[in-house]
């Protein structure tokens, strides 16, 4: 017999006696989902769980930071409601300042008086969703209110480790040993200390990740591989350390495009003799879903679908899209291996979620922000998911973005503030973060639909599980649109001593909330009943364990 089978059987008896007591033989049921509470896969991560905020339309201005004369309730300038819920999900680590941003801004520019900080271009000023803004617009033209000090102390509020991009393109590598020094210089040491403390934190900020360059292939300076390779050496190589942990952070490939780990990794690995391997913590990856139907297209705006006006047809593809951020991991990881055969560099997955056309934005103001449907709590849910089955590949992620765009968990405007459905699937998924993941088996039949008038089909139930002591997360998606599954769990070489749990559903998956209805989607308990949960449609549902 196979071990596979001979685990699935164990399992059936073991579940079935121990779950559905006096039911030795469950009745069939239309999902099936075993974990192998005894096969450890890796620790999770708490960074997997992690945030992106870039000065880009409504993230900062007028979603963190909200200024320290403001009359909506702030800390220091910042959001108060905002650090009131990154707290309750565990955020543990916030990327800033971008995303492209990174690569045109000046950390200097940032620093010292608020009043006496000039007003640069940001980044985003030409692009099309800034146009129709006034030259007034701090999405603009950026005066900089909020810089290091106020992200690092954001993040200190909101009890997460801040994770800095360094601007590769445009500033020469001292002042990326500068801007390390500004953080991390002990009290007193250096001028930059000084100056910290002048600002309001003499002990050092001792930040620990750095992102060195974003998008390097694109925004980040249109680099070959091997050119960006030898600049991220440049970079990285003798930077001061003050007694921190550095962990430097790789611009990777443009989604899938798996020549550029090839040639990245070639070079920088491959190059030289002198170079310390170590200064690759990590390698990026992004990856979004455009949610184009019709496939992909050069139009990059207009040819996007819609947040909020989609079909069917719409809603599966956009999540097949999605799903594709596992494929596009395994394939960079199975390149990276052929350098770094005992995977010391981890993946980190630092944007990702649906990105869809303009026109659903709260503000127009809010650049690339759109409404966040349960489609996107779904895609949202599976991408942890994969993030969770995979704990020695992934050391970090960022979900693209926190706040007023993209993939947003909150949506703010002036004294208005509400959390989006993927809030509530973050909420959901916290107790994952330093869980150890556990290998678990999910079967059930494929959610049909049409495409384009032929039939297509896509998975109806996944979702990880993890342990912490005697406590099993298991995290379930029912990506099926219209049919609820009922679901058999199956626990092996574990007995269940009881079982709760609790789902993000709503019978339609173009359900959001907006400043009106602040809770049309919300979380409900869900009954478990003898070992067997009906997942609801288009659901997001994590069932909490307590093992016998
Ligand atoms: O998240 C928006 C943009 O998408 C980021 O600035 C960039 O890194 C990516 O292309």
């Amino acid at each position: 017999m196979q071990r596979r089978e001979f685990l699935k059987t164990g399992a059936v008896l073991a579940g079935g006696l121990a779950m559905s007591r006096g039911k030795a033989f469950a009745a069939p049921v239309g999902a099936r989902v075993e974990v192998m509470v005894n096969e450890p896969l890796g620790a999770i991560a708490p960074e997997v769980y992690g945030h992106f905020t870039e000065h880009l339309g409504g993230t900062i201005y007028d979603g963190v930071w909200v200024g320290t004369k403001s009359k909506i309730a702030n800390t220091n300038g910042i959001r108060t409601a905002l650090i009131d819920k990154l707290r309750q999900i565990k955020a543990p680590a916030i990327r800033w300042p971008g995303g492209c941003f990174a690569d045109s801004y000046d950390w200097r520019d940032g620093i010292g008086p608020r009043d006496k900080r000039p007003t640069r271009t940001n980044f985003w000023a030409d692009d099309a969703s800034a146009r129709q803004l006034g030259d007034d617009a701090v999405q603009k033209f950026e005066d900089n209110a909020f810089g290091t000090d106020e992200f690092v102390h954001f993040c200190k509020l909101s009890g997460s480790s801040p994770y800095l991009a360094a601007n590769l393109r445009s500033l020469p590598a001292l002042e990326f040993d500068h801007w390390v020094e500004y953080c991390n210089s002990p009290a007193g040491s250096t001028t930059l200390a000084k100056q910290r403390a002048a600002a309001g934190s003499a002990a050092p900020y001792n930040v620990q990740y750095w992102g060195v360059g974003n998008e390097s292939w694109g925004c980040g300076g249109a680099f070959e591989p091997e050119d960006y390779a030898s600049e991220y050496r440049r970079f990285t190589d003798w930077v001061p350390r003050f007694g921190t942990d550095l962990r430097f952070i790789g611009s990777g490939p443009n989604d899938d495009e798996v020549n550029w780990t090839h040639r990245f990794f070639q070079k920088l690995f491959g190059g030289t003799k002198y170079y310390d391997r170590r200064n690759l913590w990590g390698f990026s990856i992004h990856h979004y879903a455009w949610n184009m139907s019709q496939g992909r297209t050069t139009d990059w705006v207009a040819g996007k679908g819609d947040a909020l006006q989609f079909d069917t047809a719409g809603y599966y593809e956009c999540l097949r899209e999605s799903d594709k951020v596992e494929s596009i991991m395994l394939d960079h990881w199975s390149a990276m291996a052929e350098y770094d055969p005992t995977h010391r560099v981890k993946l980190v997955v630092d944007e990702y979620g649906p990105w869809y056309r303009p026109g659903t934005e709260l503000d127009p103001t809010h650049q690339l922000g759109q409404q966040i449907t349960m489609r996107d709590a779904v895609a949202t849910a599976a991408s942890l998911d994969v993030f969770n089955r995979h704990p020695e590949k992934v050391g970090m992620a960022a979900c693209a973005q926190l706040i007023n765009c993209l993939n947003a968990l909150f949506f703010a405007h002036e004294d208005n503030f509400i959390v989006t459905p993927n809030f509530h699937v973050f909420d959901l998924y916290k107790e994952h973060q330093c869980g150890t993941a556990v290998r678990a088996e999910f079967s059930a039949p494929a959610a049909q639909y049409e495409r384009n008038g032929a039939p297509a089909s896509f998975w109806s139930v996944k979702g990880s599980a993890s342990v912490k002591g005697k406590t099993l997360t298991l995290t379930l998606v029912n990506a099926d649109a219209s049919s609820p599954r009922e679901t058999e769990l199956v626990l092996s070489g574990a007995t269940m001593a009881s079982a709760t749990a609790v789902t993000l559903a709503n019978k339609d998956i173009h359900a959001h909330n907006t400043f009106a209805q602040p809770d049309a989607v919300k979380t409900a308990k869900l009954e478990v009943r003898g070992g067997t949960i009906v997942l609801p449609p288009a659901s997001v549902t994590r069932v909490t364990v307590e093992l016998g």
